[in-house]
């Protein structure tokens, strides 16, 4: 596994860590050149731990009622990933919204992966919301986070269609496998650089 400054990757989880996976097992194959340095989870027990202590991953567990604040939590999120010396953070599953102050104490790319085709249904249960609105094509979305919930700069989308008899969890099934693609791809599109932030788009240097 290399570990070249520039590629380390930190993780912030929520639960089952699947998406995790993804990158694990992309790092371990050799698709994506970068060390995961360590992931962090607001949840106690969240299954993601498992499979990133399973991996040989180092884990952190930060539950964030142990903060008096949401941005004494941030702080203190970024410092323990600046600890690390990780480059980029991937927020897989990670339920909880990152304040302007993490991203003003974390000075590299924070990037996260979101079951919808952005920017339709962000928030809660995004498939549920596509099923529920009539869309026929669903998908997922790897973006920049910025403060503002699911808006930030597109870096990667894949589409998925809605199949007539779907519900909120067949659809989200089917995109989860396209997200377990597309994160690892993504990852590896940012860390190799030769991008910008032109307004909203994520656009080749
Ligand atoms: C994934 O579908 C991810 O896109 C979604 O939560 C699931 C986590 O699964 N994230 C969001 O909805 C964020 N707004 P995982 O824990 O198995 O990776």
């Amino acid at each position: 596994m290399s570990d070249r400054p520039g590629r380390r990757v930190g993780v912030l989880v929520s639960g089952r860590g699947s998406n995790l996976q993804a990158l694990l097992d992309a790092v371990q194959a050799g698709t994506l050149d970068a060390t995961i340095a360590v992931v962090i989870s607001n949840v106690p027990g969240a299954p993601a731990m498992d499979r990133a202590r399973a991996a040989g991953v180092e884990t952190a567990v930060m539950p964030h009622r142990d903060w008096p604040t949401r941005e004494a939590y941030d702080e203190a999120l970024a410092a323990a990933l600046l600890a690390r010396t990780v480059d980029l953070v991937c927020l897989a599953g990670f339920m909880r919204r990152l304040s302007a102050r993490f991203l003003a104490a974390f000075p590299g790319p924070v990037l996260n992966v979101h079951p919808s085709l952005l920017p339709a249904f962000p928030g809660l249960d995004a498939p549920g919301q596509a099923v529920a609105h009539g869309a026929k094509v669903a998908g997922c979305t790897v973006h920049l986070v910025t403060a503002e919930l699911d808006a930030g700069p597109i870096v990667a989308q894949t589409a998925v269609p809605v199949a007539s008899g779907d519900t909120g969890d067949t659809l989200a099934a089917r995109i989860l496998v396209e997200e377990h693609r597309l994160l690892p791809a993504a990852v590896a599109r940012v860390l190799a650089g030769g991008w910008r932030v032109d307004g909203r788009r994520f656009v080749d240097a």
